[in-house]
């Protein structure tokens, strides 16, 4: 069990052939480091796993986890649509080149200007409620505008309370029990329902639940196509495959996985006499979480009631431990296979006592000056990252056969003041 590294001859860790200690010392910490190959590789691998069982298929990568622009285009060149849940999102889509026919736009609580946004933008949109499919009718001209709603199937799953999305407290999409009537105000509006969605959380490994959503949503695709006219051109499952962060957790079976669900897929198909739509995944943290390691340098070594280690990164940079008591693994960059030899606790630079990468995690002896590599910092780690206690962002580089580059810029404090203004009447 456990994970497998890349050690170099120096003995460090190796990140797409780079020198993860080396980096550090180029770029400075704290510093997220991309592997492209493991991008493309997991990509790769989800699209063979479903392609096999079923070739009508569409991933839309969810940019949430990650939306750096050279990641966006690494997955625009690997045939990728996008996920896209604001406006910000489509329009770093759209900047990354992706065809914004393969731009779907799942926003909630949506508002007019944003949803104006999105249909100059000429990208999907997805409906999450009555109220945004009237307001919609009134921003576009519904007649052949494409459409497609989420559906909460009142299942859900998740690695925490935060991130289920299906089940009857979820404020996602229609309910089950309105749909055909939904699609049915939606064709006497004017509009084309060509889709339907749901996404019932993230993080899951277990296949069970997303199998039931798939049956579930399966019955109400059936049921919305036997009562209406609509004809299904695309049937999408959302994302949420979860990946393993503790060295105990166990892989999705991919293989066994992609055809469990196409088979269900499949069976409902026959049965409805729904066609053969296209099938939508819209994985985000299965692409881009283990693709990323954040390196952050030891800077303080502290005996006080327990045993810390200090470093220069904090919740700021990585928000899930603190925020959902989330498992990250460590390992010490520069001497990698060093046997562990204590518990300690590994400590952020935030002022706050929550800002805690670890409690009680067995390491290496730890040094001043060592460097550990956070793993699995690929998905909502920037993209959650902050300027909390006035700390510029970190920067990104991203590697590729040993060959590194900065795909974006550590910040300065002119970056954390930007678009701040004092009024005049404060200066005197
Ligand atoms: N599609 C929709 C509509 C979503 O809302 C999400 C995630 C995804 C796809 C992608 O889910 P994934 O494959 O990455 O699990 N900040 C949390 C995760 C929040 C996910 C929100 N929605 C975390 O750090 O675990």
């Amino acid at each position: 069990m456990g994970f497998d590294l890349d050690i170099n001859e120096k003995g460090n860790l190796s990140i797409g052939g780079a020198d993860a200690t080396e980096l550090a010392e180029e770029y400075g910490t704290p510093l997220y480091v991309i592997d492209e190959m493991r991008v493309r590789d997991n990509y790769r691998r989800v699209y063979s796993a479903f392609t096999k069982y079923y070739s009508d298929l569409q991933l839309f990568y969810a940019c949430k986890a990650n939306t750096n622009l050279a990641v966006m285009r690494i997955l625009q060149e690997e045939g990728s649509g996008i996920d896209a849940v604001s406006p910000g999102e489509i329009y770093t889509a759209l900047l990354a080149g992706f065809d914004p026919q393969k731009v779907l736009f799942t926003g909630n609580n949506v508002k007019n200007e944003e949803l104006q946004f999105a249909a100059d933008s000429g990208v999907r949109i997805n409906v999450d409620s009555v109220s945004q499919l009237h307001r919609l009718a009134q921003i576009v001209d519904p007649a052949d505008f494409k459409i497609s709603f989420r559906v909460n199937p009142m299942v859900g799953a998740g690695h925490h309370e935060h991130c289920i999305t299906g089940g009857e407290m979820s404020k996602f999409g229609v309910m089950e029990k309105e749909a055909v009537d939904v699609y049915k105000m939606a064709l006497e509006l004017g509009f084309e329902p060509v889709g339907i969605h749901t996404h019932i959380g993230s993080g899951i490994l277990d296949p069970e639940p997303f199998k039931l959503a798939v049956q579930t949503l399966m019955d109400i695709a059936g049921d919305v196509a036997q009562n209406t006219e609509v004809d299904f051109e695309f049937i999408d499952f959302g994302g949420g495959l979860g990946i393993p962060y503790t060295p105990e957790e166990h892989e999705l079976d991919l293989d066994k996985f992609a055809g469990e669900i196409v088979g269900l897929f499949k069976d409902k198909l026959g049965q409805y006499g729904i066609g053969k739509p296209t099938m939508c995944l819209e994985p985000g943290r299965y692409i881009v979480g283990d693709a990323s390691y954040l390196l952050a340098r030891v800077n303080t070594v502290k005996q006080s009631y327990r045993k810390f280690v200090g470093v220069d990164a904090g919740f700021n940079t990585l928000l899930r431990p603190s925020m959902y008591g989330s498992y990250h693994h460590i390992v010490v960059a520069n001497k990698p296979q060093a046997p562990e030899v204590e518990a300690i606790d590994v400590a952020g630079n935030v002022c706050e006592s929550g800002d805690l990468f670890a409690r009680d995690r067995p390491l290496p002896e730890i040094e001043e000056g060592d460097l550990i590599a956070i793993m699995n910092a690929g998905a909502y780690a920037f993209s959650m990252a902050s300027q909390y206690n006035s700390r510029p962002r970190p920067a990104e580089v991203l590697v590729k056969e040993g060959e590194s580059d900065v795909v974006r810029e550590r910040e300065t404090f002119a970056d954390v003041l930007n678009k701040q203004n004092v009024p005049v009447r404060l200066l005197k």
